[in-house]
C-alpha cells in the first residue's frame, strides 16, 4: 500500500463523486467525524497540484490574523489551526504561498501508551555513512530520556509543490516549506516572527524535529513562503508525529544503491552490502529470506517538477505515478507491474546479501535519477505504524540509459553467476532477441570452453601433500576459480555503445554492418590508421604499424568470435577485462599450462583495461559496480565529455 490516504468506501466514494451540493455534506460529515479531514480538501483539486479556478481552498477553520502587515514579504497570511490526530497518523494538508497552519499536540497524544517499532531488520544498515542513531551509546541515551519523559518525533513529508510555469527549463526546486517548532510547551505564537520557538527548513521536501522530556500540549507550525512568479500552485504535505519514532525518514548523505550496469532500455541496480556477517551466521541467512524489503523510484531527468521532493518518500511515489515514471514497489512482487523485478542475491564482492533491481521500460539515451526507498517501515505501511511514512535515500544515484541497441543487460547465468552487465546482443536478430536466448548462448559458449581446461586440471597433481604441489602459495581451486574468473570475463564482453568515445573503450567488429539499418560505418574510417602495438619493433615489415580498424583483429572482431558470427550484434565498444585477471590466472594455475599475458606496448592494451579509482568501470571484472564520489558523476555525463583518441593495439 504505497497511498496513505485514507480508505473510502465505494459508497462514500460515489457519495463524493456525485453531485456537488452532496460532496458539500459529505464534506462536513468528513470533517467532524474523520481525523483526516485535510483529505476532503485534497479530493477538491484536480490532482495536479493547481487549485481549480473559484474554488475554496480553505475548507478549514480559519483564524483570520488581520491584513499579515506584519510579517514583511509575504503576499498573503492566513492561519489556520488543526489539530493532530494521534500518534503515527500521516495527515494531508494544503498550504499556500504565505500561509501558516498551526498544530496542536493535545498532552493526551503524549501520555499514551507507545505502540513500539517492531522486529526492524536483521541487522543495522551501516553503508557508507555509518548511522549516528544506531550507535549503542546513543541507544541507550534514548532509553534514559524515555524514563525521563517523552519525545515528540515530528517529521513531514511535501507531497506536492507548486508547479514550474516559467519560459524554458526549470532550473531550481520552488521554495521549501518551513517547520516551528515551540521550545515550551502551550506556546501558540510560532511561524515567522513568532517567539521562543525553533526554525527547521524543509530539505528536498523531507523535515523532521524531536521535543526531549514533553509534557503538557505543544503546538508546531509550518508555514509557505512566497513563490516566485515563475512557478504557481501549492503545497501539498503530509505531517505526522509520534511518541515512538519518526513517521517519515530520509537519508540525504549515502544513496546506498549502485548501478552495476544499463542497457537502451533497462538498468540494473543493486543496494550496498545489507550485512558484513559472514555467510555462515544467522543474520545473513535472515537477510537472504527477506523478500525485497525495499524499493525503488526511477525519474526522468527531463521531468524537473520533481526537483525539490527528493527526500520525501510522498512526494516522490506522487510524482512518479502522476508522470508514469519507474517505481517498483511491493506490488510487484504479486506481478501488478512488470517494470522492476526485485529480488535479493548475494553477487558481488565479498558475496554479502543485497537486493538487487532490474529496471525495465525506460527511454533509450536518458539521464534518470533512480532512488532507493522504503515503503513505511519495509513490512508495514500508513497509519498506525511506527515509520509508516516510508524512508528515501535521497541522494540518488544518476544515470544515462545505452543508445544504440546492440547492448543488452544479462546476468542469472548458470556457470558465470557472477556476469552482471550488458553484452553484444542484436534485438533484430529473432535467434536472441530475448533475454533467455542471449543466456543460453553465452552459458553454452562459456562451459564448453571450460570443459578442456577443466580436464587439463585434473591432470595436475592436485591434492597430494603440500610439497608435491605445484605451488606452495596456490592450488588447484585457486586456479580453478581464476581460470573460471577470467574466462568469463573474457568471453563474456561488457558492451558499450560504439558511439561512446571514453577512451578506456575497444572497438570491436567494425567491419560489420549495424543491426538495426544495414549501414557500416564510414570507409575513411574504416581504412583509418590503426596502430596496434605501439612498442612493437619497428623494423620494415611489421605488420604492427600497417594496420587499419577494418584489418586488425583487435577492432574488427570480437575476442568470441562466435558473437560475431551468430548473434551479429554490429559494431560496438568493449570494456576490456581487467589486466589482473590475467596477471591471477598466470600465478594461480601450473606453469605447465603455459598462461602469459601480453606485455604493455604489445598487446596488453587492447586486451586488458586498467582499474579506475574514481567509480568508474574502465575494465571489466565480475561483481562490478559504478559508485559515486565527489568528483564522478556516473553513467553517460563524464563519458560524453571525454574525448579521447582510441587507445591503439592489437589483440594477442
Ligand atoms: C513494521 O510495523 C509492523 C506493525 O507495527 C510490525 O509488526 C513490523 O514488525 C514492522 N516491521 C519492521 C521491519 O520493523
Ligand atoms: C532527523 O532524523 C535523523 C535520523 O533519525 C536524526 O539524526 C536527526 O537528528 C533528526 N533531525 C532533527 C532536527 O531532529
Ligand atoms: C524532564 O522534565 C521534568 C519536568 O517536566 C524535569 O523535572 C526533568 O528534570 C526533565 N528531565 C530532563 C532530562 O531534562
Ligand atoms: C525564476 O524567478 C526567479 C525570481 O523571480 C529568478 O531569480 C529566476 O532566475 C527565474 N528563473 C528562470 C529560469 O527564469
Ligand atoms: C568472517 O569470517 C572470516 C574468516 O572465515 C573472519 O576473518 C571474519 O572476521 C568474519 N567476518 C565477520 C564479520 O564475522
Ligand atoms: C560489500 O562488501 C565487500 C567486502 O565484503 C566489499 O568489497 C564491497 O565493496 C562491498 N560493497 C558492495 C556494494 O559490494
Ligand atoms: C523526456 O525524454 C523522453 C525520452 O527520454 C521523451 O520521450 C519526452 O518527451 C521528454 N519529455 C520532456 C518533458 O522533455
Ligand atoms: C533471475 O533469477 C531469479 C531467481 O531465480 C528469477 O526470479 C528472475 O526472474 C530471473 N530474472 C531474469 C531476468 O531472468
Ligand atoms: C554450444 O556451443 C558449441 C561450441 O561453442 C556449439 O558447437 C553448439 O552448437 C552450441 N550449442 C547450442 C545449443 O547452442
Ligand atoms: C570439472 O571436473 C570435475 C571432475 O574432475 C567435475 O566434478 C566438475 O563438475 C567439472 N566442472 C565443470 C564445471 O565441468
Ligand atoms: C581435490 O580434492 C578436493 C576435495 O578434497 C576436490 O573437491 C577436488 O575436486 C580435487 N581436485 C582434483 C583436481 O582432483
Ligand atoms: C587452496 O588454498 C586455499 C587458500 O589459498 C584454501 O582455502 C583451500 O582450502 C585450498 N584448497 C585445497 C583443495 O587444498
Amino acid at each position: 500500500m504505497l497511498c496513505q490516504c485514507p480508505k473510502l468506501t465505494p459508497l462514500q466514494s460515489r457519495l463524493l463523486a456525485s453531485v456537488s451540493a452532496l460532496a458539500l455534506l459529505a464534506l462536513i460529515y468528513w470533517s467532524l467525524s474523520n481525523p483526516h479531514f485535510a483529505y476532503a480538501a485534497e479530493l477538491a483539486h484536480d490532482g495536479t497540484g493547481q487549485l481549480r479556478e473559484g474554488e475554496d481552498h480553505n475548507w478549514h477553520r480559519i483564524r483570520e490574523e488581520g491584513d499579515g502587515d506584519d510579517v514583511v514579504g509575504l503576499s498573503r497570511r492566513e492561519t489556520k489551526d488543526t489539530q493532530f490526530q494521534g500518534n503515527n497518523i500521516g495527515t494531508l494538508f494544503d498550504i499556500s504561498t504565505g500561509d501558516l497552519d498551526i498544530w496542536e499536540y493535545p498532552n493526551r497524544f503524549l501520555i499514551e501508551d507507545p505502540i513500539g517499532k517492531g522486529a526492524g531488520f536483521p541487522s543495522q544498515l551501516e553503508g557508507k555513512r555509518v548511522d549516528n542513531t544506531r550507535h549503542p551509546e546513543l541507544r541507550r541515551r534514548d532509553v534514559e530520556e524515555r524514563q525521563s519523559g517523552t519525545t515528540i518525533y515530528i517529521s513531514a513529508n511535501t507531497c506536492r509543490q507548486p508547479l514550474w510555469v516559467g519560459s524554458g527549463t526549470q532550473d531550481a526546486s520552488p521554495p521549501q516549506l518551513t517547520l516551528y517548532v515551540s521550545n515550551s510547551a502551550e506556546n501558540k505564537d510560532l511561524g515567522p516572527g513568532g517567539s521562543d520557538q525553533q526554525e527547521y527548513p524543509f530539505d528536498g521536501g523531507f523535515v523532521n524535529a524531536s521535543v526531549p522530556n514533553a509534557s503538557g500540549t505543544w503546538y508546531v507550525a509550518v508555514s509557505a513562503p512566497d513563490i516566485p512568479s515563475n512557478f504557481s500552485g501549492f503545497w501539498n504535505y503530509e505531517m505526522a508525529v509520534s511518541i515512538d519514532g519518526y513517521f517519515h525518514e530520509a537519508e540525504t548523505e549515502d544513496p546506498f544503491l549502485y548501478l552495476v550496469d544499463t542497457d537502451y532500455n533497462s538498468a540494473l541496480f543493486v543496494t550496498d552490502n545489507l550485512t558484513e556477517a559472514n555467510a555462515s551466521t544467522e543474520v545473513y541467512q535472515k537477510w537472504l529470506n527477506l523478500s525485497a524489503p525495499f524499493v525503488m523510484f526511477a525519474v526522468n531527468q527531463n521531468l524537473t517538477g520533481f526537483m525539490g521532493l527528493e527526500n520525501s518518500f510522498c512526494g516522490l511515489e506522487t510524482f512518479v505515478r502522476n508522470n508514469s515514471q519507474i517505481q517498483g514497489s511491493q506490488a510487484d512482487l504479486q506481478g501488478n507491474s512488470t517494470h522492476v523485478q526485485m529480488g535479493m542475491i548475494t553477487r558481488g564482492l565479498g558475496q554479502k546479501p543485497k537486493e538487487q533491481f532490474y529496471v525495465t521500460g525506460l527511454n533509450d539515451s536518458s539521464q534518470y535519477m533512480a532512488f532507493l526507498a522504503m515503503n513505511g517501515n519495509s513490512t508495514a505501511s500508513g497509519d498506525g505504524v511506527v515509520g509508516g511514512g516510508g524512508k528515501v535515500w535521497g541522494t540518488g544515484v544518476d544515470f544515462q540509459t545505452k543508445r544504440d541497441g546492440n547492448c543488452q543487460l544479462l546476468f542469472n547465468l548458470t556457470f558465470c553467476e557472477e556476469v552482471a552487465y550488458a553484452v553484444p546482443a542484436n534485438p533484430q536478430n529473432t535467434d536472441f532477441s530475448n533475454f533467455a536466448d542471449l543466456q543460453r548462448f553465452y552459458e553454452n559458449f562459456t562451459t564448453t570452453w571450460y570443459s578442456p581446461f577443466n580436464y587439463t586440471l585434473a591432470q595436475v597433481p592436485c591434492n597430494t601433500t603440500s610439497d608435491a604441489q605445484y605451488s606452495l602459495a596456490k592450488n588447484c581451486t585457486d586456479c580453478a576459480a581464476a581460470y573460471k574468473e577470467w574466462l568469463c570475463a573474457v568471453s563474456i564482453p561488457r558492451c558499450e555503445d560504439f558511439s561512446n568515445t571514453a577512451p578506456y573503450l575497444q572497438p570491436r567488429n567494425v567491419g560489420q554492418q549495424f543491426y538495426n539499418n544495414g549501414s557500416m560505418l564510414d570507409e575513411i574510417f574504416l581504412n583509418s590508421q590503426y596502430i596496434p602495438m605501439p612498442d612493437a619493433p619497428t623494423i620494415d615489415g611489421s605488420i604492427a604499424f600497417r594496420q587499419t580498424y577494418i584489418s586488425s583483429f583487435a577492432t574488427n572482431q570480437s575476442r568470441n568470435a562466435e558473437i560475431d558470427s551468430t548473434i551479429q550484434p554490429g559494431p560496438y565498444k568493449e570494456v576490456l577485462p581487467c589486466e589482473d585477471l590475467c596477471y591471477s590466472l598466470m600465478q594461480s594455475c601450473p606453469a605447465s599450462m603455459q598462461f602469459a599475458c601480453p606485455y604493455p606496448g604489445r598487446g596488453l592494451e587492447a586486451s586488458y583495461g586498467k582499474r579506475s579509482s574514481t567509480g568508474e568501470v574502465t575494465c571489466s571484472y565480475l561483481g562490478a559496480y559504478y559508485y559515486q564520489n565527489d568528483a564522478v558523476r556516473v553513467g553517460g555525463v563524464l563519458m560524453k565529455a571525454v574525448v579521447g583518441a582510441l587507445v591503439a593495439a592489437m589483440l594477442v
